[in-house]
């Protein structure tokens, strides 16, 4: 086991990611790499929805309006692909019945003796309530733990984000605790819970469960 650790033949495992088809009752769900043409629709998600996508995200410097506009696409985009061609990032469009409608990212991907990541996603408005979030966290947690050959996944969420709570207890995410003043998000530094889910404990995988509860269907 250790050997298969430090010998990874790919230099970035699970990358391009590809995950999914998912039925829920939004409709069908998956996951596909980011690309430069996703500009116009990321940015109309983004400007749109502030309030609904601010207070829960890390403060960057900038105005939203210009950090979401479709000229900072190009940028961000050739950012992610490079972190992931490097290995270090996973980063998805989420996809509903073939729109772009949200994206969901592996991050701070180290290998060696941690083979760890975060996980982080936003779903737009209009295609909320429906378990978008949820059927795009569970294809992204087995393809980070299967494809991805992570060990471990864990997330941060506000505690105040009982949607994001559901969405990643709905996943198996284990809480770890309190991550006192963690995070700078909506003008101040707040406090976050850290959730977890290692390879160990993933058994048949977040689909697999979400399918046996009646959350979603294999299309
Ligand atoms: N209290 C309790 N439950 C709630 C609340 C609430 N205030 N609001 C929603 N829910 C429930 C929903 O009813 C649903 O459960 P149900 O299926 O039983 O009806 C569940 O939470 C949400 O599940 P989904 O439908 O899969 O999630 P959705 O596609 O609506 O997306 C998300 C949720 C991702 C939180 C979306 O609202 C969003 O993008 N918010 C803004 C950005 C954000 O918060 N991102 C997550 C940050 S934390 C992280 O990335 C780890």
């Amino acid at each position: 086991m250790w050997n298969a650790l430090f010998a990874e033949s790919a230099p970035s495992p699970g990358w391009p990611i590809a995950a999914g088809p998912l039925r829920v009752p939004a409709g069908v769900v998956t996951l596909r790499p980011v690309r430069r043409r996703d500009a116009r629709e990321w940015s109309a998600l983004r400007i749109d929805e502030r309030d609904h996508l601010e207070p829960w995200e890390p403060t960057v410097e900038g105005a939203w309006r210009e950090n979401n506009s479709p000229r900072a696409w190009p940028e961000i985009h050739s950012q992610l692909r490079r972190s992931a061609r490097a290995g270090a990032t996973l980063p998805a469009a989420i996809e509903l019945d073939g729109r772009y409608c949200g994206q969901l990212t592996v991050g701070g991907i180290v290998r060696g003796a941690l083979h760890s990541g975060w996980i982080g996603y936003w779903v737009g408005r209009p295609f909320t309530g429906g378990g978008v979030a949820t059927a795009a966290l569970a294809l992204g947690l087995d393809h980070a733990l299967g494809p991805g050959t992570l060990h471990r996944v864990d997330a941060t969420v506000r505690p105040e984000n009982r949607a994001s709570r559901v969405v990643l207890d709905r996943c198996g995410f284990r809480e770890e605790g309190v991550l006192q003043r963690y995070l700078h998000v909506d003008g101040a530094w707040r406090d976050h819970l850290l959730v977890a889910r290692t390879a160990e404990e993933h058994g048949a995988g977040a689909v697999a469960a979400l399918v046996a509860a009646g959350h979603a269907r294999r299309v």
